[in-house]
């Protein structure tokens, strides 16, 4: 293991102002988006609208890498440039999800776990040989009136950690994902407490399976109010009470947290990553407190695509619009805009 390169990887990844693009929807998820704005999911159309996305002029300011899913990251733009050479002449780094999705926990019918481990170390040789750094898997966890387990947890947890070996094996850096879905009415006190359990059964299991922490990066989710809670909490205590559960189960010698936006609406995850960030500059932080957006960073751009050639102009300056705000936001000067309103 280049434990150097691993580490010099995962800074460059959080460098300043900068984050991630997940644009790594499988074919699934992409159907969904795809019908969402009256358009086909075909081979073309996905290669379209990505290429646009990584085309887009002056993105290298704000992002420092872009997850691709399987399709991608072996798919050529419209001229026979190859997608991964497109992000490596910005110097942006590419990675790819190997995860293979969820289902059903055995014996857990409310819960889920993710798959894909069998012969991940072949896949993770051949997608660093196709010129990936980094790679992902997703975790997902819900918060219900009985729903996580800790057989739940800890499965999803175990299953994260073994990802995270096999990809540091193979010299490309890990990006542990365990996602508590913001799916419900739940209150901040109880996604503060999902969050802390299922953190800490992810560092245990880490530190079990011998992963370097200096490189890796976390994307967790933000401890915030269900999305249908009567009264949901603001920027300040969500920022608040995400950074006290870090301090308790958090290691330091992570580099970095890469937030998921996780379908919260762009203003307000925009407004609880400032809130982050300006918490942790008054107050101090260890790591450095980033983005892994999908649907923040890329909705706006989706909607003024609509498929259409005559608006890869407008999408992309959707997107430039919203990657902007996003670093704005990662160093804690986000303002929200007019403009950032009528793009979307
Ligand atoms: P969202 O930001 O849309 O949650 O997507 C991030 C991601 O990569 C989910 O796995």
């Amino acid at each position: 293991m280049d434990k150097q390169r691993l580490v010099q990887t995962a800074e460059a990844l959080v460098a300043a102002k900068k984050g991630i693009l997940a644009a790594d929807e499988s074919g699934g998820t992409i159907k969904r988006r795809f019908y969402s704005i009256n358009v086909e999911s075909t081979e073309e159309n996905r290669r379209n609208y990505r290429e646009l996305l990584f085309r887009t002029a002056g993105i290298s300011e704000f992002v420092s890498g872009v997850i691709l899913f399987d399709e991608t990251i072996r798919q050529e733009g419209a001229d026979g440039t190859p997608l991964v050479k497109v992000l490596l002449d910005q110097g942006i780094v590419p990675g790819i999800k190997v995860d293979k999705g969820t289902i059903s926990l055995p014996g857990a019918p409310d819960e889920l776990v993710t798959e894909g481990l069998d012969g991940l170390g072949d896949r993770l040789k051949e997608y660093a040989e196709l010129g990936a750094g980094f790679t992902k898997w997703r975790g997902v966890i819900s918060i219900t009136g009985n729903t996580p387990t800790s057989y739940g947890v800890s499965a999803n947890a175990h299953a994260l950690a073994r990802f995270a070996a096999l990809s540091q094996e193979a010299g490309l850096v890990p990006i542990v994902e365990p996602e508590i879905l913001r799916d419900g009415d739940h209150s901040i006190d109880q996604c503060f407490d999902v969050t802390e359990e299922v953190l800490r059964e992810v560092f245990n299991q880490l530190a079990q399976q011998k992963v370097l922490l200096e490189g890796m990066l976390l994307k967790p989710s933000m401890v915030i109010s269900g999305g249908s809670a009567a009264q949901r909490a603001e920027p300040e205590e969500v920022a608040e009470r995400t950074l006290d559960c870090f301090k308790r189960v958090l290691p330091a010698s992570v580099p970095g947290v890469v937030f998921l936006s996780g379908g919260e609406p762009d203003g307000s995850v925009t407004a609880n990553l400032n809130a982050l960030n300006q918490r942790a500059n008054k107050v101090g932080a260890p790591w450095e407190l980033s983005f892994s957006f999908g649907r923040s960073l890329q909705g706006a751009p989706l909607a003024a695509w609509a498929g259409k050639l005559e608006n890869t102009e407008a999408a992309a300056l959707a997107f430039y619009t919203r990657a902007r705000l996003t670093s704005a936001a990662r160093q804690g000067n986000y303002v929200p805009e007019e403009k950032e309103m009528s793009a979307v």
